[in-house]
């Protein structure tokens, strides 16, 4: 009740809504989805969300205080990225002991309280498994690495060099230089896909298979709805350990270019993927991908052929399409006709922030709504990143010296880390945008004075309340919810149009994508909704707000309108 009164409020204050047609009491009834299909995400890097005890670091005390905006917003279920003890080498990658908290970010028992508290806000707590990949501080590399008979040996992967000085292959370590250390104790290598204090696990050892699939149900008892599974693709390597074939010319760390053929994508991983979700399944949670592929036939397979594998994989070729009607209109196409529940993103921790990167530079507030209707409209699961729902900025280091990120470090200039797209959430126009009383572990950019939460809270045109207009909307439109995609005027260059259609009910979705202005037309009656009547559910153009019919819509550049069409 608390929750639909929360999202009611967000509605009313959502500029260009009209007439709702909600009902307070009533939730559309789901056609058999599953609750993570209904339910939107949101990504949160705990070092930058909120800090709770003024050390400049955000903890779980500080995602505490953040509930009830969450829940206002519309989020269902938090992803948090590691919290685990660890090193901190690769800012939380490198876990040190799976089944406790680091100090930095609070104790079990600040999860505890999270928890709890995430069910009363009706927030779900998805916690982030680095699955390939342990610290070099972890007791099982400890105990890996004090001999060559130790017991744990065979956990980790370790190899005799080809000849002196010479690692087992030519195998490139995705953070710069040879994937493999040498270990002068006991005369050997060991393989780190990922930086040397990141030594990959052995998952062809059943015991590693064993324990890690412990760690998954030690956390599902203790309340968690689910994982995003870091790096799986990295899970399994050739066992001969053939060479990759080197490709022209060289990455950003300086590396050769390489095809990782046989060190990445290895079939093997589906094992552990069905392994993974027999547990899960146990407890009715979720698991969702660190999936990059290079199209929408690798991205079916981590669905499993019979849908055992993983149920979220996430579409991240979607972060790397340029804004544009018929580059997205093409690509939705391929995953809606995959037959698989799409699972869209439009930003997170590795990648330069949605607001910068579909940008044109003049625009990017516009575009950054058009971004919002469009993945928040789609048929399928939308994972947010924080601080998108304001229009956060990269703030990227200028100076060597500045970047915090190792691989930005070893790489610079041309690889400037991802610092910039992991600063503090800008809550306000105080000191420290309000996240930290300390000092924050990375700047923050000048731009927190208008972006941030509580302004644009007051503002009925910001972007937050177009995001909270967007949530309710689609917590509540039974078409948006459940209905088939079907992509209209598919020849517009600049328009993209469709239609989400749920037995008698409809809702057009219509987002010029261009800096000028467009004129629509809409004859919908081969979808079975063809008398033209519209009532208008959001936009962002005012002069929209009384349309009445589809027949012909005039947009100003970048505008957004979505309407419930009738019979
Ligand atoms: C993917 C994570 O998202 C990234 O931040 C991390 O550095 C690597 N995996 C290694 O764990
Ligand atoms: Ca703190």
């Amino acid at each position: 009740m608390l929750r639909i009164t929360a999202r009611l409020l967000a509605l009313v204050v959502g500029i260009g809504l009209v007439s709702p047609c909600l009902h307070a009491q009533q939730k559309p009834a789901s056609a058999g989805h599953q609750w993570w299909q209904n339910a939107v995400f949101y990504e949160i890097y705990p070092r930058s969300f909120a800090d709770s005890n003024g050390d400049g670091i955000g903890d779980l005390n500080g995602i505490a205080s953040k509930l009830d905006y969450l829940q206002a917003l519309g989020v269902d279920a938090i992803w948090i990225a590691p919290c685990f003890p660890s090193p901190q080498v690769d800012f939380g990658y490198d876990v040190s002991d799976y089944e406790n908290i680091d100090k930095m970010y609070g104790t079990l028992a600040d999860f505890d309280r999270l928890e709890k508290l995430g069910k009363e806000h009706g927030i779900k707590i998805i916690l982030d498994f680095v699955v390939n990949h342990t610290s070099d501080q972890h007791p099982w590399f400890i105990n890996s690495a004090s001999s060559s008979t130790a017991r744990k040996r065979d956990w980790y992967i370790w190899r005799a060099g080809k000849a002196a000085n010479q690692p087992p292959n030519n195998w490139i370590s995705a953070f710069g230089g040879s994937a493999w250390q040498w270990d002068a104790k006991t005369n050997q290598y060991y393989y780190h896909f990922f930086y040397p204090q990141q030594p990959d696990l052995n998952w062809r050892n059943p015991a590693v298979k064993d324990a890690m699939f412990g760690v998954a149900s030690w956390w599902y008892k203790r309340g968690v709805a689910g994982f995003r599974l870091d790096a799986v693709d990295t899970l399994f390597e050739d066992p001969a350990l053939r060479d990759n074939a080197t490709l022209p010319g060289k990455n950003k760390q300086g590396d050769p270019n390489m095809k990782n053929e046989n060190n990445t994508k290895l079939p093997e991983v589906h094992q552990v993927l069905q392994g993974l979700r027999q547990v899960s399944d146990k407890y009715d949670a979720v698991l969702i991908g660190e999936t990059w592929t290079a199209d929408v036939n690798e991205l079916k397979q981590y669905y499993g052929e019979h849908g055992n594998e993983l149920q979220m994989p996430m579409d991240l070729m979607f972060t790397e399409l340029k804004f544009s009607a018929p580059v997205f209109r093409q690509h939705i196409a391929g995953i809606d006709a995959s037959g698989r529940w799409p699972v869209y993103v439009i930003g997170n921790h590795d990648i330069v922030r949605s607001w910068n990167r579909y940008g044109d530079g003049k625009h990017n507030d516009e575009i950054a709504k058009d971004m919002a209707a469009l993945y928040l409209t789609l048929r399928g699961t939308p994972i947010m990143y924080y601080g998108e729902e304001i229009g956060m900025q990269n703030n990227d280091p200028v100076r060597k010296e500045d970047v915090k990120d190792p691989i930005g470090r070893t790489g610079w200039p041309t690889e400037i880390g991802r610092d910039g797209e992991r600063t503090p959430m800008q809550w306000n126009d105080t000191a420290n945008a309000g996240f930290t009383t300390g000092i924050p572990w990375l700047p923050i950019p000048v731009t927190y004075k208008t972006y941030n939460v509580a302004d644009e809270l007051k503002d009925p045109n910001s972007i937050l309340n177009w995001y909270k207009g967007l949530l309710a909307l689609r917590h509540q439109d039974q078409a948006l919810l459940e209905g088939e995609y079907i992509a209209l005027n598919q020849d517009d260059p600049n328009v993209l149009s469709y239609l989400r259609r749920y037995k008698d009910e409809a809702a057009l979705v219509v987002i010029n994508m261009s800096a000028s202005p467009q004129k629509v037309n809409f004859d919908l009656s081969k979808q079975g909704f063809g008398s033209g009547v519209v009532k208008t559910l959001l936009t962002t153009q005012p002069s929209l707000k009384n349309a009445s019919s589809v027949k012909q819509l005039s947009l100003e550049p970048f505008a957004v309108y979505i309407g419930e069409v009738t019979k």
